[in-house]
């Protein structure tokens, strides 16, 4: 299972004697490079996430050098590629929606490009699953390489943590009780420095699950964006790519069930995201493994929680978590619960790879004797009201309302919600359930984050800070309370979260999985024959065509002729 210079998939494009070729390899003599360059080498692409207007990837210019770098040393020839900047900040309606873009255009700029290995470099939110669901279909050697989270926040003298404090002082400002000077000062230094969100939201979950599904260099989710550990990772995952094609090291040795199982569990050991569920079935399908949300709900009842790292954990963020012994220290906690023997993208196994980690700081990272939470980070729920599922994460909300009962309260659009959050009469009681539907997939449209809905103000002004909302939306990793998310089907489609009226009671029963609308099928029913769908929301271009194939939450939205369901993922077509 190795390659030689004549068997490298860039030996197609090079080789051979014939007027094709010759213009390859002319036109590799007009970028300035002699046929020893390239030739019988291994072509490595760099796929670069990088943009002016991606804050968390600011970084990236110079960790491209640094790979290179790498690549050259060991012998390959590094070709750097811009791929789409999928930014959590700035992109509208919402970066989910460019997500399976940017897969597409991982997997087909892959395919028609004459690269034997790639390096992967991402790191915000929908970047992670974006890039590997798109080069575990192309089906060439890659490696990932994170972004790395940003430093901690600080002001005045107090942490801050990534989303979470935004809400949080947020929330205070609304109440009155902090000046517009903190206020400003709180978004002065709330992101310091380059790098990935450092709360365990979904940027730093979806880079530890690229850790351990064994796709990064062993422990490299963990190391800060500006360390200069950073940047010798970066280093690193060049060389090694390059020793990854000889070895003829393709995704599909690396990512089986078991690895994503070990990826699942670590996931629930992290505290993660609760975007996780989404894109770890996602990227799993595109390797042919049919990970499902009962699956996931099965490993977090098992699974303690861990990483004591915020928003699940109180105090602490990423960067302690890197010193405290990163990744490898909290695999090794649960080393029992892992398949040791999966290989990685270093070429050695998990069990090789946390063989030597250490915990340096216990309150970081727990023993398995003193968790942060006894069950993992996610619940999956069923019910009359998401019959598909909807998840929850138990350890980020006040455990009172782990079963809860009490009327709905129901918005059919953010823009209505919004309004409704700001009326200081609004008629609203700490047992009211919050709902807001038409967010999901479709309706959203793209699955926005919306579903940590406000506390109305009405309630914050009397101290409430949680109450129980329901949504077909998803919330940033770094969102905290107790919000049911992802209810599938979507009411945007009929889903029973469509049949809800303002006033009906609503329950959750958190050890039973269950979540129902206290309402007869009878009834139910004549409400259903009674709904008609809303309009589309797109007529042409991506959204129209993201309408037409993506699937919901429950399936991972990845679009119904991308998936491996719908045909072999890596055989690439006669290209020439
Ligand atoms: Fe990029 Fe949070 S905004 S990771």
């Amino acid at each position: 299972m190795t390659k030689t210079p004549d068997t490298l998939r860039s030996a197609r494009w090079f080789a051979p004697d014939d007027l094709r070729s010759f213009g390859h390899r002319s036109r590799m003599m007009q970028l300035g490079y002699a046929e020893e360059d390239f030739m019988g080498k291994p072509i490595i692409g760099v796929l670069n996430t990088w943009s002016e207007i991606n804050s968390c990837h600011g970084h990236f210019p110079e960790r491209a050098k640094e790979v290179k770098r790498g690549v050259l040393q060991a012998g390959g020839f590094p070709v750097e590629m811009p791929v789409l900047s999928v930014d959590e900040q700035f992109t509208k309606p919402t970066s989910m929606i460019y997500r399976n873009m940017l897969a597409m255009e991982t997997e087909e700029v892959i395919r028609s490009h004459p690269f034997d290995g790639v390096v992967l470099m991402g790191g915000c939110d929908k970047t992670t699953p974006a890039l590997i669901m798109g080069a575990l279909s192309a089906g060439v050697p890659f490696i990932y390489m994170p972004a790395g989270p940003m430093l901690r926040g600080n002001y005045a003298g107090r942490v801050l943590g990534s989303g979470s404090d935004a809400w949080k002082y947020w929330d205070e400002r609304r109440a009155g009780n902090i000046s517009d000077a903190e206020w400003r000062g709180v978004q002065g230094g709330i992101a310091r420095s380059h790098g990935v969100c450092m709360t365990m939201g979904t940027a730093s979950t979806m880079t530890a699950i690229a850790d351990s599904l064994g796709l990064t260099l062993p422990g490299a989710s963990s190391i800060p964006a500006v360390d200069s550990n950073h940047s010798r990772m970066a280093s690193g995952s060049g060389r090694r790519i390059v020793d990854m094609v000889w070895e003829d090291l393709t995704p599909d040795r690396i990512v089986t069930p078991a690895a994503v199982r070990n990826a699942a569990i670590v996931a629930m050991a992290t505290g993660c995201s609760t975007n996780a569920v989404v894109h770890l079935i996602a990227m799993a399908r595109r390797a042919g493994v049919d990970l499902t949300l009962d699956d996931l709900d099965a490993l977090g009842r098992t699974t303690p929680l861990l990483a004591n790292i915020r928003p699940s954990g109180s105090d602490y963020l990423m960067e302690d978590f890197y010193y405290a012994g990163g990744l490898l220290a909290m695999m090794k906690q649960i080393a029992d619960r892992l398949d040791l023997s999966c290989i990685t993208a270093a070429g050695t196994t998990v069990g090789e790879n946390i063989a030597d980690a250490q915990v340096y700081n216990d309150d970081v990272i727990r023993p398995l004797s003193n968790p942060v939470y006894a069950e993992g980070s996610l619940a999956v729920l069923r019910g009359n009201l998401c019959p598909d599922g909807a998840v929850i994460k138990p350890a980020a909300c006040d455990p009172r309302f782990h079963t809860h009962e009490g009327p709905a309260l129901v918005f059919d659009s953010y823009v209505q919600m919004k309004k409704a959050v700001d009326d200081e009469n609004l008629d609203v009681t700490p047992d009211h359930v919050m709902v807001l539907r038409n967010a999901g997939p479709l309706g959203g449209p793209g699955f926005p984050e919306w579903g940590m809905l406000p506390i109305p103000k009405a309630l914050i002004r009397q101290g409430h800070r949680d109450m129980l909302r329901i949504s077909d939306a998803r919330m940033s990793g770094t969102s905290y309370g107790a919000c049911v998310l992802h209810v599938a089907p979507e009411a945007f489609i009929g889903g029973p979260l469509a049949l809800l009226k303002t006033g009906d009671t609503v329950r959750l029963d958190l050890a039973a999985r269950r979540l129902d609308m206290l309402v007869s099928e009878a009834e139910l029913e004549a409400r259903r024959a009674a709904w008609t769908p809303p309009a589309p929301r797109y007529q042409r271009g991506w959204g129209y065509m993201f309408s037409k194939h993506v699937g919901q939450a429950d399936t991972g939205c990845d679009f119904d002729y991308l998936t491996r369901a719908h045909g072999p993922a890596a055989g690439e077509p006669d290209i020439f």
